[in-house]
C-alpha cells in the first residue's frame, strides 16, 4: 500500500514553534481527533472536492477499495470546509492518517470574516496510485453503499460528511447528489 507520510515529512520544513493553518474539506471537518488552538469555517479558490480518492485503510481494504475526498482542480469554483490552527507537532498524527496518497500542499485560505491565511491542505493528486477518478454520482454512491474498512463503513463517511456540510451552511452537490443515491438505494 502507499505510504505517503515519510514524502509529507520531507516536503515540509515546518518550526515547532510556529503554528500552522490546516485547511480540511473531507474527514477533518468532523473527526478533529488531533488538539487545535483554534477552529474557523473557511474556504480555498480554485478546488472542487470529488470523491475520487480510493480507500485501502480506512472506509476499504487493500482488495476492495472504498470512495473518499479529494480536491480536484477547478479554476473559478470555491470549495468550503473548516480550518484548524495547529501547531506542526500534530503532524505526526495526521500524516500517519492519511497516509494513503495525500500530500501536503500550500494554500492561501480565505475565512469569513474576509481575512486571508496561508495555510496546508492535503490532497492526493491523479497521479497517486490510490487514485480512483471520475465515475458517475449513482455509480459512486453504489461503490461506497458496498465499501467497508477497518474505520467503519464509507457509508457512514458520506453521510458524516454530508451532515457536517450542512452544519456549516455549505451546500455541495456533488456530495448531496451521492448522499442522495444512497438513500434512496437503502429504501
Ligand atoms: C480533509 O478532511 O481535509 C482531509 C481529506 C483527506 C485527507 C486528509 C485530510
Amino acid at each position: 500500500m502507499l505510504n505517503t507520510a515519510d514524502e509529507n515529512r520531507r516536503r515540509h520544513d515546518l518550526h515547532p514553534d510556529h503554528p500552522v493553518w490546516l485547511f480540511g474539506y473531507g474527514s477533518l471537518i468532523y473527526k478533529a481527533d488531533f488538539p487545535y488552538l483554534a477552529r474557523r469555517p473557511a474556504s480555498i479558490s480554485g478546488w472542487v472536492r470529488r470523491f475520487w480518492q480510493g480507500s485501502h485503510d480506512h472506509r476499504g481494504t487493500p482488495d476492495k477499495p472504498g470512495r473518499v475526498v479529494t480536491l480536484i482542480e477547478a479554476p473559478g469554483m470555491v470549495c468550503a470546509g473548516m480550518a484548524y490552527r495547529i501547531t506542526p507537532d500534530v503532524f505526526e498524527h495526521l500524516d500517519h492518517r492519511e497516509k494513503n496518497g495525500y500530500l501536503r500542499v500550500t494554500t492561501p485560505l480565505s475565512f469569513a470574516d474576509g481575512q486571508h491565511e496561508q495555510g496546508l491542505v492535503y490532497i492526493a493528486t491523479a497521479d497517486n496510485a490510490a487514485f480512483l477518478g471520475e465515475a458517475s454520482e449513482p455509480q459512486i454512491a453504489d461503490h461506497i453503499a458496498a465499501s467497508h474498512g477497518p474505520s467503519g463503513s464509507n457509508a457512514e463517511y458520506l453521510l458524516q460528511l454530508a451532515e457536517a456540510l450542512r452544519q456549516l451552511d455549505v451546500v455541495d452537490e456533488h456530495v448531496f447528489h451521492i448522499e442522495h443515491y444512497l438513500l434512496r438505494a437503502c429504501d
